[in-house]
């Protein structure tokens, strides 16, 4: 008997897992790298990535499905444009992303009753640790974890190195830098700055690989890695102070605790300074998220991290923010669409 419209459409989507797993396989496959601008036979890819032939053209023809790649006559398969971003030398690649979502997060929403039932995070309740320290003890998932932000992170410092005034700025101090991917886009457009990225310490050590072998050189001498705990050590001296999705991690209390530890920082920079050079300033970036919001981010960042992380609009930022001391001067969408929170510090006030 032929399925019915309705039963096709639940069937997709009851079967979005075994999509987002084939994805995830040709990912780490490096499929698009093999296949690159061409077109391929499945046997060809088979033996390069030491696969079952049979096995493997099944797995094409579901990525066919999908739209991943697509078939000619001959039978040999092709990437169609948007996926050859999973290539891993595609300067907007989503290789690490799709592999990070598919596998590791995909296995965390084992724990979305969990969060339903309680506001709890699901990962937490799948792998008995929150993400981070979770992170500690993976290195691999570490890895992709870090290349998945580089990669979201490489729009972001493009729109934010054209849009910002860093003209009278020395030095930028990005808190929760990551690989560094922020800082790296900044400083390439601007020369005269200098930046220091800070993160926990196994972060900071896969950072220097990553700076030492896929940013220019010119650009990674000036940036200094700093393996610090953000709660209680944000370095002096900052000029601007970056903090891009970070606050979505953490209830509305603990980011007061993170923009804490910043605006001491920033204040001791400031006492120590003449009076008459500029104050640093805060730039906060986040993809806004509320509770209206039609993106699936809306549950997803619960099951990552639990209820009080939902997701946070423009309203709930300048909240947290100016109970902790911070004004927005200016909140701007950049281009791509996280936004820009340029905050002063209220000095006035007691910390
Ligand atoms: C969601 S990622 C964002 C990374 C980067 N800012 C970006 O947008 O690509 C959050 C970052 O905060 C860092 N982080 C979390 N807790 C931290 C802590 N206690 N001390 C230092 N860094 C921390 C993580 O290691 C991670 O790199």
């Amino acid at each position: 008997m032929e399925a019915l419209p309705n039963q096709m459409q639940i069937a997709r989507l009851a079967a979005g897992g075994c999509f987002s797993r084939a994805l995830a396989l040709a990912a780490r496959l490096g499929i698009a790298d093999i296949v690159n601008d061409g077109h391929l036979h499945f046997h060809d890819i088979a033996e390069h990535t030491g696969s079952d032939p049979d096995v493997m053209r099944r797995l094409l023809q579901v990525l066919a499905i999908g739209g991943v790649v697509e078939r000619d006559q001959d039978g040999a398969f092709a990437m169609t444009g948007p996926f050859t971003a999973l290539r891993s030398d595609h300067p907007r690649s989503m290789r690490n992303f799709s592999i990070l979502m598919a596998e590791i997060y995909d296995d965390a929403f084992g724990g979305l009753s969990h969060t339903v039932r309680t506001g709890d995070s699901g990962f937490r309740q799948v792998f008995g640790v929150p993400l981070y320290a979770y992170l500690e003890r993976d290195a691999e998932t570490a890895r992709i974890f870090d290349g998945a932000m580089s990669e979201l992170t490489r729009p972001v410092a493009a729109a934010l190195a054209e849009r910002h005034d860093f003209s009278s700025a020395h030095t930028v101090v990005d808190v929760g830098g990551g690989d560094g991917t922020l800082l790296a886009g900044i400083l390439a457009e601007h020369p005269h700055l200098t930046g220091v990225c800070v993160d926990r310490p196994s972060v900071c050590e896969r950072a220097a690989t990553a700076l030492r072998t896929s940013v220019d050189h010119q650009v990674a001498r000036r940036i200094a890695l700093r393996p610090a705990d953000i709660f209680e050590d944000v370095p002096e001296g900052g000029d601007r102070y970056l903090l891009k999705n970070v606050l979505h991690d953490w209830s509305p209390e603990t980011c007061g605790r993170l923009l804490t530890s910043i605006g001491r920082a920033m204040r001791r920079t400031t006492e120590g300074r003449d009076p008459g050079v500029a104050a640093p300033r805060l730039l906060v970036l986040e993809s806004l998220l509320d509770q209206d919001s039609d993106a699936p981010h809306v549950l997803f960042q619960m099951v990552m991290c639990g209820k009080d992380t939902g997701g946070y609009g423009e309203g709930d930022l300048r909240l947290i923010l100016r109970r902790s001391g911070f004004t927005p001067v200016l909140v701007e969408r950049l281009a791509g669409g996280h936004h820009l929170f340029e905050c002063v510090q209220d000095l006035d006030r007691h910390s």
